[in-house]
């Protein structure tokens, strides 16, 4: 039997969406046909390591999108080389698009939907054949459908040929659902493709082609113009220095600091944070933002562990700020030649840091600067996070190396990339970052996420924290949905308290607020917690609650650089409430009101201010009742 003949099938590419529980995916397949006219019925079949699959499962309804001819490979990355267990396919969608059953369809690069509702399953052992009622169909463009045959000779990026092997002795693999190649000396058996995650099952080896040229016409043949560069390192190569590849000639060469307590001298960091810079190896040899100068030593063996006694032509400065710049110096005085690219804002502050540069290249907005095979095009973002700001594309990888943008504090453990650590270990650590770093630009980094809109992007490449290759839509998302200042459904409550008094009064308010129904309910005591903690948790829920004693006829003072924080970096769209003690002339209640009034947010409820402890019932009354309110202003 020959099972190639299966091939021959002629298969349609769709995309299937479901919705349960609020949670929104959808997956690429290409079993979808019509068993019945009437009723209208179509059969789907779905793997059941799909989460896909799963949901279905449970909500008894999908939609099959139908793909056309102009769908792009991104389409196919973004539903088929990703799970929705560990990103929000649809986080980054403007506009909803449901039908009838409230399930998502796909607007673009599609020619028709049918939403349908489940009314059968078939149980095929790795999958399960799902039979809908057509509850709705509609026509979204003249475009031809999508078939699979096209997909493979159209759409999907071609592989090396079989008759290229490679000139180092190394065999290649090639994964047959993304054309990854893998190489090296033998394909281990728990290997996983990193694109799109199937195993050793779907990779092929490319064996050499009979038809390639032989030993003998080789040799007969005129000798290629040398490259200068055209340095491959594979995966099998034998210094593991030079192995953190973002491409074949792309490194990343950053460091981790586990040692600094306070970033810029005041944000706690109790995980640590990396400062990461990247080598790009081609005709001429760039560095992409050196790092901080405590880790020069460190820095400079691994760039030049990947130099290999080459000399860097071009130092690429993205961003001024000396956790970054303070080794501009030192790399400067290693390979004096070097030219130092900036935009026209770069320098002055440079300048000012360290000394006269003399060797210097200022690029302007979309300006480029060809490497050889790799070109670098510049980007203005603007106060993302100083003035001079820029971040740079690199045309050929279509990755772009975006500085502070889309970072995170935490020093990577091992893991450089995104889909090498759990994400939910650093949600945490970024949003406190955004919170207090970038947050404060919220509208720049709006702006900047718009403007790398434009670019095919395949990789992120930030100066801090993890590299983003796999879940690009997962961390454009969130950067969006923090930008924009959206609010998720929870309550922090936060106090400063002398003797005890307004603590207490703090534990009936989250009572209140739980009672309430809320579930995320985060109370901290200001003296205790450091602000950056506070500030991340106050950007990622809607409601806030302050409260604080008075001291003399102001406020607690410890409250005072939390209120600072709020009004510098002003996070927006807060339902909000106030208690606190009095004393004898009261102080706390007012400078927080103040506050929250500044920062323009929604009052819920009345602000209780009481006189020594919470020891009357009315008391105890008017502050659950506050934590009620605010909880239910939060609810959706
Ligand atoms: Fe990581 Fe604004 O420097």
């Amino acid at each position: 039997m020959d099972t190639k003949a299966l091939s021959y099938i002629g298969y349609g590419l769709y995309v299937l969406t479901t919705r349960f529980n609020d949670i929104d995916n959808g997956c690429i397949v290409n079993t979808v046909m019509q068993v019945t006219s009437n009723p209208l019925q179509i059969a789907v079949t779905v793997n059941k390591g799909n989460y896909t699959h799963e949901l279905i499962k449970n909500s008894g309804v999908f939609n099959i999108s139908m793909l056309t001819t102009e769908t792009p490979m991104f389409v196919f990355e973004h539903f088929g080389f990703q799970s929705g267990r560990t990103v929000n396919k649809f986080a980054t969608c403007e506009t909803e698009h449901r039908t009838v059953n409230q399930v998502l369809y796909i607007p673009k690069y599609t020619n028709a939907y049918l939403a349908c509702k489940v009314l059968n399953s078939i149980d095929f052992g790795t999958h399960t054949m799902f039979i809908g009622e057509v509850l709705d169909a509609q026509l979204l463009s003249d475009q031809p459908s999508l078939t699979y045959d096209y997909y493979q000779n159209n759409i999907k990026p071609k592989p090396q040929p079989q008759g290229e092997q490679p000139q180092n002795g190394k065999r290649r693999w090639e994964c047959k659902v993304c054309g990854y190649i893998y190489e090296g000396d033998f394909l281990p058996d728990d290997f996983e493709c990193p694109l799109c995650k199937h195993g050793v099952e779907e990779f092929e080896e490319l064996l050499p082609n009979p038809k390639a040229e032989t030993a003998s016409s080789i040799a007969t043949a005129p000798i290629p113009e040398t490259k200068p560069v055209q340095r491959i390192i594979t995966t099998q190569n034998t210094n593991p220095m030079n192995q953190i590849q973002l491409t074949e000639n792309i490194f990343y060469v950053g460091v981790n600091d586990r040692h600094t307590e306070l970033f810029e001298n005041h944000i706690e960091l109790p995980n640590g944070v990396s400062y990461n810079s990247y080598l790009i190896m081609d005709e001429k040899v760039a560095l992409i933002d050196p790092v901080e100068a405590n880790f020069l030593e460190d820095y400079l063996f691994k760039v030049k562990s990947v130099l290999q006694g080459r000399n860097v032509d071009y130092l690429i400065i993205n961003h001024d700020e000396p956790d970054h710049s303070s080794t501009v110096a030192a790399v400067i005085r290693e390979w004096p030649e070097v030219q130092v690219v900036g935009n026209a804002k770069t320098f002055a502050p440079l300048e000012a840091f360290y000394g006269p540069i003399t060797n210097k290249k200022v690029v302007a907005e979309g300006e480029t600067l060809s490497l050889g095979t790799h070109t670098l095009q510049f980007f203005m973002v603007p106060m993302v996070h100083w003035p001079e700001s820029m971040v740079t594309y690199e045309q050929n990888s279509k990755i772009v190396f975006s500085n502070d943008a889309f970072g995170g504090f935490g020093a990577l453990n091992g893991g450089i990339f995104d889909d090498q650590v759990n994400l939910a270990f650093y949600e945490d650590d970024m949003r406190r970052y955004y919170a207090n770093i970038v947050g404060k630009v919220a509208m720049q980094a709006l702006k900047a996420i718009e403007k790398l809109g434009g670019l095919e992007i395949k990789m992120i490449a930030p100066s801090h924290g993890l590299v983003w290759r796999s879940n690009l839509a997962w961390v454009l998302g969130k950067y969006t949905q923090w930008s924009k200042h959206e609010g998720e459904e929870g309550v922090v409550i936060v106090y400063g308290s002398m003797h005890g008094n307004t603590a207490r009064m703090a534990e009936i308010v989250a009572r209140g607020a739980a009672e309430a129904g809320i579930k995320e309910v985060k109370v901290y005591d200001v003296a205790k917690t450091e602000v950056s903690f506070i500030m991340s948790d106050i950007w990622k829920y809607k409601g806030v609650i302050l409260g604080a004693c008075a001291h003399y006829a102001n406020m607690f003072p410890d409250m005072t650089l939390l209120t600072h924080e709020i009004n510098e970096f002003k996070p927006k769209n807060k339902c909000y409430g106030i208690f606190g003690g009095m004393s004898w002339s009261g102080g706390g209640v007012k400078t927080l009101a103040k506050c929250a009034e500044e920062g323009q947010w929604n009052l819920a409820a009345e602000s209780v201010e009481v006189k020594g402890a919470p020891i009357r019932e009315e008391d105890w009354d008017k502050l659950y009742e506050l934590g009620k309110a605010v909880a239910e202003a939060v609810r959706p």
